[in-house]
């Protein structure tokens, strides 16, 4: 063992209790109850909150509470606040349900993983990982979005961080970069990966992890947790942009970061009071608002999307596809073992290379199509972009290519505006892609003209 930790022991041990679980699953109905919940809090638009008396304050600051709410939820807004704790209560109790079945009322006492809300998914991943990594630390990292690309990369470049890329679908890549560089204390992955949605095994990666000593950092944004628990497989920290299908319309930018209690009580609370990444409460609350329908709006778009492949896979003008639900995905089987359903995120590549991809997305530019040329996903909205010029233009383009985001790769997040529709969109979009005739104008060019 390391003894990087100090909490390791602890964490350890709390872990062997309920980690890799027979069932992958939260049952859907409890899922929902849970997201539909009692009733939603006030809104606490306030910055700073009065303390009962002198005591009530000091006792606050020790990190204690009266009535069993967290402790600092009640403080500064900047330290919590009573709104952003409701919603971190509900990610909790969707990622780690069977962790309260296990534990019962034993673990309010003495919980076993914490949870902070960001004002961004970034503001997440820079806390959760600034909290505990310090110079000559290693990081083994898969293959990630844009800007946790180049955040880790800073960490290397400013820090000392020693950084290794690596493609963690291949397990054992994992095991030898772990054997090679002993100072490796964390990796992390995101799992279907952005955007070329291939498939990591949790469950397999985080018994080498665990057996190191090295912490195991999910960044489940592309399944929510609807469709992915990764603490039932064994990871240690699981992270969401909740900017996607947790706030699932488009109206927020936030962020989600659950894991060790021990940790998160202790460094990484440290650092979310002095870096200062807190959400607004009224985010807090819409995304607490979206947060009910998670469950139906993530099974209906995955049930479009599974639809939309198999159009867009027995289409002429498509040349490749890329989707967890497909048997000619490489890592299909471990998809199916560790999801609920394979997701609503779609990437592909178009006949006719970059020019028809390009002529393809201003297609969507158009004021009359159903979605938009735009970079985020998840929402009810579906959008298509391009993920080399876009999302994942920061990452050097020999590595960007390595790791198959090809310059004619498209993505498209499914929406919830229908099949029927969207079908419909991406044939008269494919077709025009491939046609000499010149597009209409832009949705700007036509606002800005009428
Ligand atoms: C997988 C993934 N993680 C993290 C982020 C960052 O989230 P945010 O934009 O909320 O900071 C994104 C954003 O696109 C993402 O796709």
């Amino acid at each position: 063992m390391k003894g990087r930790f100090e909490w390791w022991n602890e964490w350890f041990d709390k872990k062997q209790k309920y980690a890799r679980t027979e069932e992958k699953q939260l049952d859907e109905d409890r899922f929902n109850s849970i997201c539909v919940g009692t009733g939603l809090p006030n809104i606490h638009q306030k910055s700073t909150f009065a303390f009962r008396d002198v005591q009530d304050g000091a006792d606050r600051f020790l990190g204690m509470s009266p009535s069993g709410e967290k402790p600092f939820a009640r403080v500064y807004t900047r330290l919590g606040n009573p709104s952003t704790e409701y919603l971190e209560k509900k990610i909790f109790q969707l990622e780690c349900s069977h962790i309260i079945d296990k534990a019962l009322a034993a673990d309010e006492q003495d919980p076993t993983i914490g949870a902070f809300v960001f004002s961004s998914g970034m503001a997440a991943i820079s806390t959760t990982l600034m909290g505990f990594i310090r110079p000559g630390d290693g990081l083994i990292v898969g293959n990630v979005y844009g800007c946790t690309d180049s955040f880790v990369r800073y960490l290397d470049d400013r820090f000392g961080v020693n950084v290794y890329f690596t493609d963690t679908t291949k397990t054992e890549n994992v095991a030898e970069l772990i054997k090679e560089h002993p100072e490796v204390v964390a990796v992390l992955l995101e799992t279907p990966a952005n955007p070329t949605l291939e498939i990591s095994d949790i469950e397999a990666i985080s018994k080498i992890t665990e057996a190191n000593e090295t912490l195991l950092i999910v960044d489940n944004t592309f399944c929510s947790p609807f469709l992915q628990q990764p603490f039932r497989l064994g990871a240690d920290i699981v992270i969401h942009s909740m900017t996607k299908y947790i706030n699932g319309h488009s109206a927020s930018i936030a962020g989600v970061s659950l894991g060790p209690y021990p940790y998160f009580s202790g460094e990484m609370f440290a650092a979310y009071k002095d870096f200062g990444p807190t959400p607004s409460p009224f985010d807090s609350w819409l995304n607490s608002f979206s947060l009910q329908d998670l469950g139906l709006r993530v099974k209906a778009q995955v049930k479009t999307a599974k639809k939309l492949v198999k159009f867009l896979d027995e289409h002429p003008l498509v040349k490749s596809i890329h989707y967890p639900g497909l048997k000619s995905h490489p890592q299909y089987e471990v998809g199916q073992k560790q999801m609920r359903g394979p997701g609503a995120m779609i990437a592909f590549e178009v006949e006719g290379g970059f020019e028809a991809g390009v002529k393809l997305m201003n297609y969507f530019a158009r004021p009359d199509t159903p979605m938009e040329l735009a970079v985020s996903l998840g929402s009810v909205i579906s959008y298509i972009e391009h993920p080399a010029s876009m999302t994942h233009g920061g990452i050097p383009e020999e590595d960007r290519l390595k790791r198959g985001i090809t310059n004619t790769l498209v993505r498209l997040s499914v929406g919830a505006e229908g099949f029927k529709t969207l079908r419909n969109a991406l044939d008269a979009g494919l077709r025009q892609a491939n046609s000499s005739k010149e597009l209409n104008k832009s949705k700007d060019e036509e606002l800005m003209v009428g």
